[in-house]
């Protein structure tokens, strides 16, 4: 039995998590969940949309799984999701984009794994107004953090059988800031001469992401190209709604769908809880149960394949129910 903590989030959180929930029991993994909340709901009760038992609850079960938890836009409230990272310290921000069979997705061959540096960057909100007509964000880029990331990346490299690391970024204009993490990628890449290192500059590797999507191994970004470059790339194989994600230190993990609160088709039964489940299976293979995590990620193939029981954003009309039900009756054939 695991100890795993559980944040259900708001929007569709809840119902995709209840649906994961569901599954993993429905493989066989017991999960002792320990759930605690997050967000604009617990503002009342606890005066912050971060309770600190959130975080001692991850701190003592080392794993979390997380629903989305949405950020109101133009309040002072700052990003849970965001915080949680920040605070706990979890500098891997990890997406990988893989075209499962029977995913609805005119491309053929991609494989990627983002490394997404998920601390500072324009990420650490450093942002001030200048008189009334102007803003400043600051981008914080530390050789400390850029060196971390690129290594988590080649690390994942070696031990995940990858031919490549590519590191993204823009050091023709930001000189500095993206200059330092590219320098870094580079001095960290001498470390792993068996592994082939490349960099590209963003705009450039968007293109090639959609043009050659097939040349591309493990990508290490900073902050906002990261998080940027996972959701095209969520796109090409086939939309948020089957894109996980995890963010990692060397001790915590907390595991999340890429996707936010979809707060257009909250409490309508209508969410896809792949993404989610996907998020779920890196989770079930960090704590060792990778049978059960292949098992569940063969089911989800055989459903998309067959095609009958899809939710609205895979081009279906099933409920979030019936998606879970058909994953569920799938682990039971096997
Ligand atoms: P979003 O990812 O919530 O939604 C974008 C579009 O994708 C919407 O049309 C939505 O219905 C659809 N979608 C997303 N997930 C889906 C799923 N599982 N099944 C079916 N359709 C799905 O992005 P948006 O609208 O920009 O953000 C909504 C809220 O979520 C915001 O408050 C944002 O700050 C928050 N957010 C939270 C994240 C997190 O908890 N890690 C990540 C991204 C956004
Ligand atoms: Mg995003």
């Amino acid at each position: 039995m695991y100890n795993v903590t559980l944040i259900p989030g708001d929007g569709i959180g809840p119902e995709i998590t209840e649906a994961v929930q569901q599954i993993i029991s429905a493989a066989g993994v017991d999960i002792k969940w320990q759930t605690v909340n997050a967000g604009a709901n617990v503002m009342e009760e606890y005066g912050t949309p971060l309770p600190e038992e959130v975080l001692q609850s991850i701190k003592k079960n080392k794993v979390a799984l997380k629903g989305p938890i949405t950020t109101p836009v133009g309040s002072g409230f700052r990003s849970v999701n965001v915080a949680i990272r920040q605070k706990l310290d979890l500098y891997v921000n990890l997406r990988p984009a893989k075209i499962l069979k029977g995913a609805p997705t005119q491309f053929s061959d991609l494989d990627v794994v983002i490394f997404r540096e998920n601390t500072e960057g324009l990420y650490a909100g450093i942002e001030h107004n200048v008189g009334d007509n102007a803003a400043e964000s600051i981008k914080i880029t530390t050789r400390e953090a850029s060196e971390r990331i690129v290594r988590a990346a080649f690390e994942y490299a070696l031990e995940n059988d990858r031919e490549q690391v590519t590191a993204v970024h823009k050091a023709n204009i930001l000189k500095l800031s993206d200059g330092l993490f590219k320098s870094v990628a580079e001095e960290v890449a001498q470390d792993y001469p068996d592994i082939k290192f490349n960099n590209k500059i963003v705009d450039n590797m968007c293109m090639q992401l959609v043009q050659y999507p097939e040349d591309y191994d493990v990508l290490v970004l900073p902050n906002l190209y990261g998080d940027i470059v996972s959701d095209l790339c969520a796109g090409l194989i086939g939309g948020l709604g089957v894109t996980p994600g995890a963010n990692l230190n060397d001790q915590l993990a907390v595991f999340e769908a890429v996707h936010g609160s979809a707060p257009d088709i909250a409490g309508e039964d209508k969410a896809n809880p792949i993404a989610l489940l996907l998020s779920a299976c890196l989770m079930l293979e960090h704590l060792g149960e990778e049978k059960a995590a292949s098992q569940i990620e063969t089911a989800i193939e055989e459903v998309l394949t067959r095609g009958e029981v899809l939710t609205a954003d895979l081009g279906g009309t099933a409920t979030t129910t019936e998606l879970t039900e058909e994953i569920i009756n799938q682990l039971g054939v096997e």
